[in-house]
């Protein structure tokens, strides 16, 4: 959700970097929230915080600072905000400063007793400028502050901070500075994202490590309930009682600033679904050995104990819970065990069954999704294993599973994900044949050749990018008036019509809904009058599969009606083309794989009806990237 950075340099040096590190690394962190943005300075004998902030995108906080230049400083504090407490505004952006204006705050989360604080700081005569939560933080924060100062004769904002923590409620990550200490900046982090980079005198914060990848690649994990202290020369951390934390989990990140940036491409969109054969590449590189074999000791769990698993439950939220779905038809084939795929927010509220022998795999992009955070802690507490398919190192979702199988699509900066779901995809991929080979339920042979099978599906990705954008280009511009779309699939199909929906809803903003092709007569083909478009994901006709002329019926039962006809379907199908108005043709693969294909044009399909109705494809409304609150 918000996005959050902050660094502290030398006090010996004032000077512009700490404001240029915070907007750089605001502008990295833009897709977490587009609400607001703002920014908070310290530096020697400041009086108060230099505050500037702004309601929407970053260009308005950067306009402002042209037209209001802010000071050199020492340390300082950004925030780019997705809106959960009070409507986006000018005062309602953060930092949030305390009375006296010394100390400047900023948040991400909700604060879920901040009325009952907010009431006992009003009667105490405080003031609220704001209808934030984040306010209520702050002006605490100040008061906490002059008591710590009246118990100790000087400033302790690291104390002061400890203190605050364990009076709020609800999830949060915090930010402050104070201008009586100008050398650091103190953070805390509970239910919340928050992770450390480690430079050479100087230090950072950031909701995530895009916000300080251009200056240092060396990062620090922050556990839950802990707050961290940075300064020039270091880096201090304790839990909310004030106990040293003396293990430091540290990592190296494993991609380039360069690629958390445009590089040339109209929109972030555009380029990551142009790096899906890239992603599904990196995914698989290294996860197999000569022979073809699987080797995942990465995991770190033991194949005895794969063998006992008896039943997945696969947890996730939104294309990463489709990626689930994908898994599903995969490991249920190759595994012969069940596969449930639920909603995280839906899991921990109906009492799942889980034993010691099911796993539980948590899949998330950001590996911040607090409805999967949740549900991942539901089923460890219930004595189930959690292994998280995550593509952030350094998140929560990772650090708090059992075990992690990382994808490595690289950053995905565009809210709306499509790297990262074939990335995904290829992850369960990877688990449902490596269980098939610890529990023997597949020939090596066979495993060997899915193995080889998905070695060769990066270029038919970019065979598809190649050779059908044209179509899906045209196909768009025809399709701007449609002010509804059906998705049809079957089988594996069905998760991808699920998802070219949601893509084109989320960022086209058009009425979509993506159902089971069989599903069709049992409701919603009312809904089809003449002229609305149906896409539809058509198995391959190799072999004739019943599958195969089920999908091709619906077609013409659409058609029938006065349906405009989409369809995504193998080379070679010799059907399809006397039925479909237009096809978006993908090479032929294995059916179990061929989600990595298919969902290819609807992903272009969707950006480009995104872009030629002029809208931010990168940014759609009321969307973030990563939904860190419930
Ligand atoms: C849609 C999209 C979302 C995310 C969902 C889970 O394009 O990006 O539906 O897939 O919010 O996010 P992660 O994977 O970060 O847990």
């Amino acid at each position: 959700m918000c996005g959050i950075v902050g660094y502290a340099g030398s006090l010996s040096a004032v000077c512009h970097r700490p404001l240029e590190v915070c907007l750089q690394g605001l502008g990295r962190l833009e897709y977490r929230g587009y609400d607001s943005a703002g920014v908070a300075l310290v530096a020697p004998g400041m009086e108060q915080v230099a505050v500037r902030k702004k309601a929407g995108r970053l260009d308005n906080l950067m306009a402002e600072i042209d037209a209001r230049p802010m000071p050199e400083a020492t340390a300082g504090i950004g925030h780019t905000r997705w809106a959960t407490n009070g409507e986006p505004s000018d005062v309602n952006a953060h930092p949030h400063r305390s009375g006296d204006g010394r100390i400047a705050l900023i948040h991400n989360g909700i604060i879920e007793n901040a009325s009952r604080l907010k009431f006992d700081l009003e009667a105490e005569g405080y003031v609220f400028d704001s209808s934030t939560d984040s306010e209520v933080a702050a002006k605490l924060l100040g008061k906490i502050a002059d008591q710590v100062i009246r118990e100790n004769g000087a400033p302790d904002l690291f104390l002061a901070v400890r203190r605050l923590a364990l009076m709020l409620e609800g999830a949060f990550t915090i930010l402050a500075v104070d201008c009586r200490q100008p050398g650091i900046v103190v953070g805390a982090r509970h239910d919340s994202p928050l992770v450390v980079g480690l430079g050479d005198g100087e230090n950072f914060l950031g909701s995530d490590v895009a916000a300080f990848v251009a200056h240092t690649k060396r990062a620090m994990e922050l556990g839950q309930d802990q707050v961290v202290c940075i300064s020039a020369g270091g880096v201090e951390v304790t839990d909310f009682h004030g106990n040293q934390v003396q293990a430091r989990n540290t990592f190296t990140v494993d991609w380039d600033a360069s690629q958390a940036e445009k590089g040339g491409w109209d929109s972030f969109m555009d380029k990551e679904i142009h790096e899906d054969p890239a992603a599904v590449a990196d995914t698989l590189r290294g996860r197999y050995d000569v022979n073809g074999d699987l080797d995942l000791d990465e995991v770190h769990i033991s194949p005895d104990v794969f063998r006992q698993i008896d039943k997945i439950i696969v947890i996730a939220c939104g294309t990463a819970s489709y990626a689930g779905l994908v898994a599903k038809y995969a490991i249920e084939h190759w595994v012969r065990i069940p596969v449930e795929v639920e909603l995280a927010h839906e899991f921990r509220y109906r009492d799942p069954i889980l034993t010691p022998r099911t796993l539980v795999v948590a899949i998330s992009q950001s590996g911040e999704t607090m409805d999967t955070l949740m549900a991942l802690r539901h089923a460890r507490e219930q004595g189930s294993r959690v292994l998280a398919i995550c593509n952030t190192r350094g998140s929560s979702i990772p650090r708090e599973s059992d075990a992690v199988l990382y994808t490595h699509a690289g950053p995905e900066i565009a809210v709306a994900s499509t790297k990262a779901f074939v990335a995904q995809i290829v992850a369960t991929y990877l688990l449902g044949l490596y269980l098939a080979q610890v529990k023997g339920t597949m020939y090596r042979d066979e495993i060997h050749q899915m193995v080889d099978s998905l070695k060769a599906m990066p270029p038919k990705i970019q065979q598809v990018l190649d050779t059908q954008s044209e179509t899906v280009r045209r196909t768009a511009a025809r399709m701007l008036e449609a002010r509804s779309f059906l998705f049809l699939g079957r089988h594996v199909g069905y998760p991808v019509a699920l998802e070219g929906a949601l893509k084109l809803k989320e960022i086209a903003y058009t009425f979509t809904e993506g159902f089971a092709a069989g599903e069709l007569k049992h409701g919603p083909i009312a809904l089809v009058e003449p002229g609305e478009p149906v896409v539809i994901i058509v198995p391959s006709s190799r072999g004739r599969d019943i599958l195969h002329n089920k999908v091709i019926s619906a077609i013409e039962e659409v058609k029938a009606r006065g349906a405009y006809t989409i369809a995504v379907a193998e080379e070679g199908d010799p059907d399809v083309g006397r039925y479909a108005d237009v096809v978006f043709w993908r090479p032929q693969c294995p059916t179990l794989l061929s989600p990595l294909v298919d969902v290819v044009p609807l992903q272009l399909f969707a950006l480009d009806m995104a872009e030629l109705k002029g809208l931010d494809v990168d940014k759609p409304r009321n969307l973030a990237k990563s939904v860190t609150v419930e």
